[in-house]
């Protein structure tokens, strides 16, 4: 018999235990589930969740082990630990100038065309110490963890070049233990095409498939190969090449996919058996309906239409009514999108994705766990799940929306320990 598995946290009183209960991708009307427990409790066993229940009776009968951390929630609402599904967040210099000169009314196209955007950024991480950028990181995971995002799936894609790209996973790699922010590698070689490769594309490609995949395979350093398809940088063709390779090669696959035009991205996507197909601001019907009858995730990042002051968002709605299961994430990066917050992003999908409170927590936790391929242990909060949690300073989860620009996560749980706004 194995011995009786004692609790090391007790969280009570909690106004509104989100669960998240229940199987598999929340898609249409299921998303407004959220296995809600009021007046609720989570006993947590070291790094897993103990029992779920009513506040007395999971105090009541999970033993306590010596010196057990109890938690009173005063009425505060609990939530599973947010996963950002998408985020590239190891690189150097901040872009505010190119943010500023949208202001004046260039495009992000016409930046990125004059010699800014991605390539600005590249030039400049080739260019910095491999230790300036893991502290630039480092600091990114910290605002990231205090705002309740316990898990993220992270891109390199601002090198460019086999040494560069190596350079950007290696500092995931490092911080791997150093820091409670759990962190999945994507490897975004084509993300951009770099200067020295801008009169021979192909040439480029070939490095991508015949260098560099292999290169990070070989040193295990991504989970997942993601492609910026799109208009202008990488082709449909040109996307399906790359990530072909990268299938043998044995990386599950995301795209960026239908960001400023519809290029039948999303339906590529699908085709390929990708686990997630992001941004799709401008999809189409056909790509909604091909995304509807697949195990693809759409990751919707308004934060990019936002902060790139357009209009057009992501028709969510549809992609809903149609039933494709629908994720948010924040896309953190130096470019379109400069936040850490993603109850900011369930602001903006609020207001313009017109997303519920519901939807969007469905969006951050479930759906992005499946788009992170990580929905084994990031579930709904029950018996033998990682204890990721976040305990917010408000007493109704639909607060997250509305309540915006300051941060309510004062308490966030990481694998069983409190590893933010740890209080006597
Ligand atoms: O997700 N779309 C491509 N990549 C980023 C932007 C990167 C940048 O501008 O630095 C995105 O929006
Ligand atoms: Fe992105």
């Amino acid at each position: 018999m194995s011995p009786i598995k004692k609790a090391t946290l007790l969280i009570k009183n909690i106004g509104q235990l989100i669960t998240m209960e229940g199987d598999g991708p929340r898609r249409g009307p299921a998303m407004r589930e959220l296995g809600m427990i009021e007046h609720g409790g989570v006993a947590v066993a070291g790094e897993e969740i103990l029992a779920v229940g009513n506040s007395d009776d999971v105090e009541g009968k999970s033993p306590l082990a010596h010196g057990c951390k109890i938690i009173d929630a005063q009425g505060a609402v609990v939530t599973p630990g947010l996963i950002d599904a998408h985020t590239h967040p190891v690189f150097g210099m901040t872009r505010e100038k190119e943010f500023e000169m949208r202001l004046e009314g260039k495009t992000y196209m016409e930046i990125a065309e004059a010699g800014g955007g991605i390539r600005a950024s590249v030039r400049d991480l080739r260019e910095t110490p491999a230790e300036i950028l893991q502290e630039k990181t480092l600091r990114r995971y910290d605002r990231l963890l205090a705002h309740g995002i316990t898990t993220i799936e992270a891109k390199s894609g601002y090198g460019l070049s086999t040494d560069a790209e190596i350079k950007s996973l290696k500092i995931i790699q490092d911080l791997h233990g150093h820091h409670p922010l759990e962190v999945i590698p994507t490897f975004l070689g084509a993300h951009e095409v770099p200067d020295e490769f801008r009169n021979k594309r192909d040439a480029y490609i070939d490095l991508i498939i015949n260098e560099m995949i292999p290169a990070v395979t070989t040193e295990q350093l991504a989970e997942f190969s993601d492609v910026f398809c799109e208009e202008g940088v990488f082709s449909i063709e040109e996307s399906r090449r790359i990530q072909q390779a990268a299938a043998k090669a044995g990386l599950k696959l995301k795209f960026h996919a239908d960001e400023l035009k519809d290029t039948g991205g999303a339906e590529l996507a699908v085709s390929m058996n990708a686990i997630s197909a992001d941004h799709l601001m401008y999809i189409s019907e056909s790509g909604i309906r091909a995304m509807a009858q697949s195990n693809t995730v759409a990751v919707l990042l308004p934060g990019t239409s936002f902060s790139l002051g357009g209009k057009q968002y992501a028709p969510a709605r549809r992609m809903i009514e149609a039933g494709v299961t629908v994720a948010l994430s924040t896309d953190c990066n130096p470019g379109s999108s400069c936040t850490e917050s993603l109850a900011m992003i369930v602001t903006l999908a609020a207001l313009h994705l017109k997303m519920t409170a519901a939807e969007s927590i469905s969006a951050v936790t479930v759906n992005a766990a499946i788009a992170s391929d990580r929905a084994d242990r990031r579930g709904p909060l029950a018996p033998g799940t990682q204890a990721d949690l976040v305990v917010w300073a408000m007493a109704d989860y639909r607060e997250l929306p509305y309540h915006y620009g300051v941060n309510l996560a004062t308490r966030v749980i990481k694998r069983g320990k409190v590893v933010v706004g740890n209080t006597k």
